[in-house]
């Protein structure tokens, strides 16, 4: 018999800080679900890393949204955030992000995004579910609002040269990496908050790409 995983309860605190796909459609404003004013970043694949958390421990003016499709690494979010003691700039949600970012946020609503190690999906036959390609990097220049942010990281070559390739045609873009396709290091390293992917990969030896781009007007 196969046993389904239930979803662990939520405890109040934490079920505060969860925004639901429903919530995001009830309020044409994402800003809205978080009961404060702020520029929205967005991080697509939190994993159970605490980039996001930190960075909204660090900006308590900015309101941050972190997004996973597991349900596990989801719930460890959560726990996470109540042990940083994140505050309510901080919000999560657990849902696929194509479908999330497309639906739920209106154009031009968000002041940065972060794409950190997020495609798992080694195999030719998951290659759809990539993020790091044309159609997703298209939908999220669109997401973003003029002087926005888009922050990526990757590990994988392969990945990094299939994103610079979509990149380039996207002209709403523009590269800040001084005529490279991308960095060997941060680029502000003083800034710079580590991912858990990161640092395994960095232990491991390997190269890592990373791309930072404005939205122009
Ligand atoms: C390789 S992990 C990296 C986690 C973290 N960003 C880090 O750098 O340590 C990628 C994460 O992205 C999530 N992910 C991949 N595609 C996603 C999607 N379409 N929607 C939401 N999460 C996604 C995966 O479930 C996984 O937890």
């Amino acid at each position: 018999m196969t046993r389904l995983r239930r979803h662990r309860r939520l405890t109040a605190s934490e079920s505060a800080r969860e925004v639901r796909v429903q919530d995001l459609f009830e309020n044409a404003e994402a800003s809205r679900c978080f009961d404060l004013a702020g520029d929205l970043w967005l991080e697509v694949g939190t994993g159970k890393d605490s980039h996001i958390l930190e960075r909204s421990l660090r900006h308590p003016e900015t309101l941050h949204l972190g997004i996973e499709q597991t349900r596990k690494k989801f719930e460890m979010m959560l726990r996470k955030a109540e042990m940083l003691n994140c505050s309510n700039n901080l919000k999560l949600l657990h849902a696929d992000a194509i479908p999330a970012v497309s639906e739920c946020f209106p154009d031009e609503s968000l002041a940065g995004v972060f794409l950190l190690f997020p495609d798992p999906w080694p195999k030719e036959r998951h290659a759809h579910r990539r993020l790091l390609q044309s159609s997703f990097l298209s939908l999220i220049a669109r997401k973003l609002r003029p002087d926005a942010l888009l922050e990526i990281r990757t590990d994988e070559p392969e990945y990094a040269r299939q994103a610079h390739e979509a990149l380039l045609e996207i002209k709403a873009l523009q590269n800040l990496t001084g005529g490279k396709p991308w960095l060997d290091s941060p680029i502000d390293p003083e800034n710079h908050v580590e991912t858990l992917f990161e640092q395994r990969f960095r232990n491991e030896g390997k190269a890592i790409h990373y791309f930072y781009l404005k939205k122009t007007n």
